[in-house]
């Protein structure tokens, strides 16, 4: 049972912060919502009283079966899935030599992997309805690298450069991919409850400081205004490939771009010296 006028939305890490707002918006206005998260208590607990327009479902991203079973499951209840939201993630901070390598695997395997495993397992209903939109959560930090975060960075410049090409794969199949690269969001994205910092002993002169915790209650940025933005976005016969969510991304990718066209400027001889006299 779905309602025609609506669209089906299936959110990952609906169970709080960004997705939940997401959720939230989509309901308001009139879409059914697959709300999955890691535990299923704390979903039923968030929607109960949505009744029937929220089907919650347990998925850990990193799982690639349940991932299946998970789109299976939305696809029994609702027959589609119009706009997939690959929002659960989370941040592994701190210098890149207290970063112990499993939990560098760890932060790939939900940030990249499992965002991945959901789209993978989204797809073919999308490809034969020939529509669809797939909304991936990158970063900021997917546009430019930060001090103290270079494996988080490297996990949402996978999420850009994978959203990017996949944009180009699907287009002829009429699904659209957006990514969303936010800036500072105020959710619990620096609480104790998601981020990580590393563990490692570190030699002499590598920095430990846990110096993101301080914009902890402090980020600029809505989250209940992010979700408006990307319904906003869905709505939209064309929508972009990438949004920048704040004025802080905005700013600070301007200032990206801009070094980067400086860059390629200064070197573009050198750059074109490489080109082969065959
Ligand atoms: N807030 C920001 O400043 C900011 C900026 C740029 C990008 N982002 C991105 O925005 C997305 C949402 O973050 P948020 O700000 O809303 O943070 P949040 O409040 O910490 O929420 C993160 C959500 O992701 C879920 N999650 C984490 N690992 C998961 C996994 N393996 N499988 C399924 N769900 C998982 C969490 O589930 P549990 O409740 O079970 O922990 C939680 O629901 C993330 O991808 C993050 O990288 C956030």
């Amino acid at each position: 049972m779905h309602m025609d006028n609506g669209k089906v939305w299936f959110i990952t890490g609906a169970a709080r912060g960004i997705g939940a707002e997401i959720a939230r918006a989509a309901l308001a206005a009139g879409h059914t919502v697959v709300a999955t998260g890691r535990s299923l208590e704390p979903l039923q607990q968030v929607y109960r009283e949505f009744g029937d327009t929220v089907l919650p479902l347990a998925l850990d991203v990193a799982d690639e079966a349940q991932a299946e079973a998970a789109v299976a499951a939305a696809f029994e209840r609702f027959g589609r899935i119009d706009v997939l939201v690959n929002n659960a993630g989370y941040g592994l901070l701190g210098a890149f030599e207290t970063l112990a390598a499993a939990d560098i695997e760890a932060q790939f395997t939900t940030n990249v992997f499992g965002l991945m495993h959901v789209t993978r397992a989204a797809l073919p209903g999308m490809r034969a309805r020939r529509s669809g939109h797939v909304v991936n959560v990158s970063s900021i930090g997917g546009v430019t690298g930060f001090e103290g975060s270079s494996v988080y960075c490297a996990t949402k410049f996978a999420v850009t450069g994978f959203s990017e090409s996949l944009a180009l794969e699907l287009a002829p199949a009429g699904i659209a991919v957006t990514v969303v690269e936010p800036g500072f969001i105020r959710t619990d994205f620096l609480d104790g409850s998601s981020v990580r910092y590393g563990t490692r002993d570190t030699p002499d002169g590598v920095s430990t400081e846990r110096s993101y915790s301080q914009y902890n209650g402090e980020q600029p940025g809505d989250p209940v205004r992010l979700a408006a933005a990307v319904l906003s976005l869905v709505a939209r016969e064309q929508p972009p490939v990438h949004f920048l969510a704040g004025s802080d991304a905005v700013e600070i990718a301007s200032t990206a771009v801009e070094k980067r066209q400086r860059e390629l400027t200064a070197d573009r001889a050198l750059s074109q010296s490489v080109d082969g006299q065959f």
